[in-house]
């Protein structure tokens, strides 16, 4: 709280607002009291200037294109970091100690495997299912499989319940796919690392050797520190929403799966590879920028824009050069979507429509090539970064449950339905 107090004039009154001053970012006109003084509600649909919960866990400044995780820059931490020890640092808030890691890597280790009894959960759906569809089921029924650890108001099944959903959502993940190919599913291995192993439980089949490669492994694990949390986003607000009912955590995280699957939000990676390969050409980009500024075709630059970034989105900056490091190691640099999409992303950036509209590459623009390299199905890129999400969403739970001014989330709206009328019988209709 600060000393400064906003003014609202209303029907010749004046009420109040607190200014509440945030460690980072823009003040913060506290409302809470408005309705009850005013009787008054606000008016912001799609939230573009309403801030729903207080939290410490990521900051972004869309102006300068920063984001920090617990207070690190992401750039730092793709070039330092992996992913566990991130999962710790956004669970936990601090980065942890040797011992810590070796802890906690051990704890989501022996939690990989899943109970046996959900393989036969998995054949009950089509063999071509989206794997997001598969997830979306198989993450909610974990509350079925593990309900020792579905009381919220027990801190030690909360813990064992975020554990459990990082260390197997790469296993379900891995599984959906593998039913998707009609392949048996592989069990995890855990001699390998969180990347490795998900890469492993993807593309080893019981009739050979499968290794995995270590710039393969590197370059997943950098794709799931880039996507493992993103401040109130469309799905972690709903985790949060679900949450705020007091669901289980099973439940709430297939939620934010749910939501994640539009293309407005994850699932714009699968469509921007889509995109980047109807294009084809480099030739044929000014038709589909033409298309993109025309709004009466429907049809938006998928992997552009944020709600969020008006400058640039730093995610897509450590993409783009794991994209250029990945294709140059595996030796296909001359890849054609990356000729399309450095192309398409020159082509944009100076075009008066995408720089008025601060409209630049997000993190999906450059991830679908990397995982196309590495051999994943395009279907495969919203549950890669489902998983990825896993861990904010869960850090950001939890610090809901433990905040002590938590409500239901229950916002009000602007009615603009029929004024009150009397039923009016069939036969007079
Ligand atoms: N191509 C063409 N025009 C666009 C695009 C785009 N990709 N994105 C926004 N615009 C235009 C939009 O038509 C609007 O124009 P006007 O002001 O003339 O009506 C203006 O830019 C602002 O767009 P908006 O839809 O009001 O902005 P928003 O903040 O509600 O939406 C967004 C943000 C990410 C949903 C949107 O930019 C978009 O649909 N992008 C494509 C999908 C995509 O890549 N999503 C991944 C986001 S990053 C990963 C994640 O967090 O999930």
């Amino acid at each position: 709280m600060s000393d400064k107090v906003a003014k609202l004039e209303l029907d010749g009154k004046t009420y109040d607002l607190p200014v509440l001053k945030p460690t980072l970012g823009p003040d913060v006109l506290d409302i809470r009291k408005l309705y009850g003084e005013a009787d008054v509600f606000t008016f912001d649909p799609g939230f573009t200037s309403t801030a729903a919960c207080e939290s410490a866990i990521t900051y972004i400044d869309g102006d300068v294109g920063e984001l920090l995780y617990r207070g690190y820059p992401i750039e730092q931490l793709a070039e330092k970091s992996t992913h566990l020890e991130v999962c710790y640092l956004l669970l936990y808030g601090e980065l942890p100690t040797a011992a810590q890691l070796a802890d906690f890597t051990q704890r989501v280790t022996k939690h990989t495997m899943v109970h046996e009894q959900m393989h036969y959960f998995f054949r009950g759906f089509r063999r071509d299912a989206h794997p997001m569809a598969t997830m979306v089921g198989v993450v909610g029924a974990m509350a079925a499989f593990y309900h020792d650890s579905t009381d919220i108001n027990d801190p030690w099944q909360r813990e064992v319940a975020a554990i459990r959903m990082i260390a197997k959502l790469p296993t379900i993940a891995a599984m959906a796919y593998k039913y998707s190919v009609g392949q048996p599913f592989v069990y995890p291995k855990n001699a390998l690392s969180y990347a490795g192993n998900f890469l492993h439980m993807c593309f080893a089949v019981p009739a050979e050797e499968y290794v995995v490669s270590p710039i393969l492994e590197k370059a997943m694990d950098r794709i799931m520190m880039l996507h493992a949390d993103h401040e109130q986003n469309a799905s972690t607000s709903t985790v949060r929403l679900a949450g705020s009912s007091g669901a289980n955590p099973f439940a709430c995280i297939a939620a934010g799966i749910a939501c994640l699957w539009g293309p407005a939000h994850g699932g714009a990676n699968q469509a921007c590879l889509e995109m980047l390969k109807e294009i084809g050409t480099v030739d044929r980009i000014p038709e589909y920028i033409a298309k993109a500024k025309d709004k009466s075709s429907g049809f938006r630059l998928m992997g552009f824009g944020h709600r969020v970034y008006k400058n640039f989105d730093p995610r897509a900056k450590v993409m783009k050069e794991s994209a250029d490091e990945v294709l140059g190691l595996l030796g296909i640099e001359n890849n054609p979507l990356l000729q399309v999409a450095k192309e398409l992303e020159r082509i944009a950036l100076e075009d008066d429509y995408f720089v008025s509209k601060k409209l630049y590459p997000n993190v999906d623009f450059y991830s679908g090539i990397i995982l196309e390299a590495m051999g994943f199905p395009t279907s495969m890129f919203t549950p890669i970064f489902a998983i990825s999400r896993t861990v904010g969403w869960i850090s950001q739970w939890k610090e809901m449950i433990a905040d002590k001014n938590q409500k239901i989330g229950r916002p009000r709206q602007l009615y603009i339905g029929p004024q009150k009328r009397d039923y009016v019988d069939l036969r007079h209709r």
